[in-house]
């Protein structure tokens, strides 16, 4: 694990957004896994900025999301497809039939476990993901790999953890209905994208961050297999990194 240390959280979107560009730039049928989440919101931004000043083009990036909440539509504002339109796809010059996401509005079970293989599938097709960027959940989890997800698992059914729904309250409305279950990549299937950059920022991930770098690897932290991967660089700012 590579592990880089910058003084400010705007540094880091910008140390993110140089990697996606330079991996847009350098292959000539780029694969990127995108995350949802606050963390890499000014990373999209600086992308977008790169992209509008005519300094990269996504016309030929496939992209796969990490997740999706099952039970509702992708036009449902707190939908992780809404999301990357709303903070990405629709500012820059990327093909939106080239840009997936597991496909999680049905209720049904069956369908569900088929729309996951179906996800691993277009991975493969595509020929697997260059970089995959992460955030972490202040539990460690990665996409929506809850702890005591299996570390050997693929896209599937997750249900999240009552604190994952309490941190991601925020995103929903008094009243308004939150999805408990998400369509999620596993972490194997994570762990087989060619390079992986973590970006934690803020001190409220700083437990998480000392979990996953300097604790055992373990179900308990998600996060904590990238020690198992050859090419993980976790992009921090100083607050989250103030437990190391
Ligand atoms: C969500 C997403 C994760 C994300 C995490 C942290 O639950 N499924 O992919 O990394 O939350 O989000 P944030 O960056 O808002 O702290």
């Amino acid at each position: 694990m590579r592990v880089i240390i910058l003084d400010t959280a705007n540094q880091v979107a910008q140390y993110a957004a140089d990697l996606l560009l330079e991996t847009v730039r350098k292959k000539s049928r780029p694969v990127l896994g995108l995350a949802t989440g606050s963390t890499p919101i000014s990373t999209y931004q600086q992308v977008i900025n790169a992209v509008q000043a005519g300094q990269a083009s996504f016309k030929n990036t496939t992209t796969f999301n990490l997740d999706e909440y099952i039970g509702i539509d992708d036009t449902h504002p707190q939908s992780y497809r809404h999301f990357m339109k709303h903070y990405l796809f629709n500012h820059i010059d990327i093909d939106l039939a080239n840009t997936h996401l597991p496909m999680a509005a049905s209720l049904d079970e069956t369908r569900l476990v088929e729309n996951a293989q179906d996800y691993e599938n277009a991975i493969q097709e595509a020929g697997g993901i260059d970089l995959q960027l992460l955030g972490i959940g202040e539990n460690g989890h990665i996409g929506f790999n809850e702890p005591t997800s299996s570390l050997r698992s693929r896209t599937r059914i997750k249900s999240l953890s009552e604190s994952t729904i309490e941190a991601n309250k925020r995103f929903f409305a008094d009243g308004e209905y939150q999805p408990h279950l998400a369509l999620t990549m596993g972490i194997e299937t994570i762990l087989e994208s060619k390079h992986i950059l973590l970006l934690a920022t803020g001190h409220k991930k700083a437990a998480a961050v000392k979990a996953m770098v300097e604790g055992p690897l373990t179900a308990m932290c998600p996060a904590s297999a990238l020690q198992q991967h050859a090419k993980a660089c976790l992009v921090l700012d100083q607050d989250a990194a103030a437990q190391l």
